[in-house]
């Protein structure tokens, strides 16, 4: 870790003395029993790790089947980063002066405007665009993409892995492209994508700067040198690698990145597609509306404009573009590598602590890879993913993902047909997190469940689940939670 910390704030909050984050409600003390070493024996590798910084709910309190609560451990900044304290007061303060975007003259309407567009260039400086690149505001990594494989000439051909989330994957199948299988180690993935693309030309590679379900890092920079070597251009998936990693565009001659808001602790509906402006401005609009035109003749016929507002049609997320904003500045005041060696520190003990439990496989894509952020995932074995996932929930207050993580591909490649599970760390995380969890799988493997567990229309609950809710939620009469579609499965 660096020795020069530049922020205050920072300090406070590696340490585990910053102001608790505010939640719906509090714990401070954690009621499960923390595994492991007892004090006497703790080395420097063995001290506690606190948050990077405050997250709102970092100190939420989880209800347990049973009637006990537990300070709620959230293993799943993967699939959803709670908001950083920094994000939600930014939110806070500029709310006030919430107004429409683009529209009014009145004195909160260019307040609004103005933070919109400052919004748009502290998101594109953070990731190195480039002038002249566009930097356009989206709902998610799913929209940006979708609205990139609009803009990709129509006679060019796409190059994708099959190793992508769905995301990055299912946009592009309805136009030309090919799928690449996804070879057993990165050297071989990439020199398949290099004899794909001297095979015949094509226009685009797409490929995930990092995998969701293994969190293994793809080297960005030598597939845009080989793309670009065969005339194609590269676009980014930064879904999962933005959040953990410095990520400069114009360094990594990336021609476009994709990233969401809700995955880089800020939760507010935006998301971002950076990148060349030429296929863009010639594309179709990516929502026609009001916004995205110059004028519109009395047939109804409009003329197009260029650049961002093309693609932005409708009114802005404002609040959504100032959290981004927001994050990214409460990213960017971090000590250099602190996200790297905070993660690594807290995956190494969750990657000790899990393969030391027999029956535990994590999973992993490359067997060359050498780089990964903090996504765990792993299946153990005699024990079904979705009802290990429940168990954690009710009986260890413990929130990690199950399923196929919406890379059914690579999941089937991986041998993993009934779903796994994947344990994510961020910025809010804690050792405590990691030690719990591992407790609680251990416990698993050795005692097994406490509780007695049922299948209710097809998911996992524990039976009589008494666990309380918020008064203005409906989960309580909902349980067990519908996850709305075939994704996580
Ligand atoms: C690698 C990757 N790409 C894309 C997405 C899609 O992100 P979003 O749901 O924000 O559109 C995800 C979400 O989990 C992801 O992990």
């Amino acid at each position: 870790m660096s020795a020069s910390f530049r922020n205050t704030r920072y300090r406070q909050a590696h340490q585990g003395v910053a102001t608790p984050a505010g939640g719906i409600a509090t714990f401070s003390s954690p009621e499960v029993a923390r595994p492991g070493a007892p004090t006497a024996t703790l080395t420097p590798a063995r001290l506690p790790i606190g948050p990077l910084l405050p997250v709102v709910g970092g100190n939420l309190a989880a209800p347990l089947a049973g009637g006990r609560t537990a300070r709620a451990v959230n293993l799943d900044y993967a699939a959803s980063a709670p908001a950083l304290q920094a994000v939600a007061d930014h939110v806070a303060e500029v709310l006030p002066y919430y107004a429409s975007v683009h529209r009014g003259a009145g004195y909160a309407s260019q307040v609004s405007t103005a933070l919109y567009e400052s919004a748009r260039q502290t998101v594109g400086a953070f990731v190195g665009a480039r002038p002249g690149d566009l930097t356009i505001f989206t709902r998610n990594t799913t929209d940006a993409l979708n609205l990139l494989a609009h803009a990709v000439p129509a006679d060019g051909e796409v190059i994708v892995l099959d190793a992508e989330h769905h995301a990055n994957l299912l946009p592009w199948t309805s136009r030309p492209h090919r799928l690449i299988p996804t070879a057993g180690t990165i050297a071989d993935t990439v020199a398949a994508l290099e004899a794909a693309l001297a095979e015949r030309p094509a226009a685009l590679v797409t490929v995930t700067g990092c995998s969701n379900v293994t969190g293994e890092i793809l080297p960005i920079a030598e597939i845009a040198r080989i793309a670009h070597a065969h005339g194609a251009r590269i676009a980014v998936d930064g879904a999962q690698l933005v959040p953990h990693r410095k990520v400069d565009i114009a360094a990594l001659d990336v021609d476009y990145l994709a990233f969401s808001g809700h995955k880089i602790y800020a939760p507010f509906g935006s998301g971002v597609l950076i990148g060349r402006s030429d296929w863009l401005d010639a594309a179709p609009p990516h929502q026609a509306g009001g916004g995205a035109v110059r004028s519109v003749n009395a047939e109804g016929q409009a003329d197009w404009t260029t650049g961002v507002a093309r693609h932005e049609g409708g009114t802005p997320n404002v609040v959504g573009a100032a959290a981004l904003a927001a994050a990214c500045r409460a990213i960017a005041e971090l000590p250099e590598d602190a996200i790297e060696e905070h993660e690594a520190a807290l995956s190494a003990r969750l990657l000790e602590g899990l393969t030391q439990i027999p029956g535990v496989r994590v999973l992993r894509a490359w067997s060359d890879s050498t780089d990964r952020v903090g996504v765990v995932g792993f299946t153990i074995e005699g024990h079904e993913a979705a009802r290990v996932a429940v168990y954690l929930s009710a009986e260890h207050g413990v929130g990690v993902r199950d399923g196929k993580f919406c890379a059914h591909p690579l999941l089937n490649r991986l041998g993993v047909t009934g779903g796994a599970l994947r344990a994510s760390l961020g910025l809010g995380s804690r050792s405590e997190d990691v030690e719990r969890l591992v407790h609680a799988v251990r416990t698993l493997v050795t005692d097994g469940e406490k509780l007695d567990y049922e299948l209710i229309d097809g998911a996992w609950a524990p039976v009589n689940d008494d666990r309380p809710a918020p008064s203005w939620s409906t989960w309580g009469a909902t349980n067990p939670v519908d996850k709305g579609s075939e994704c996580g499965f």
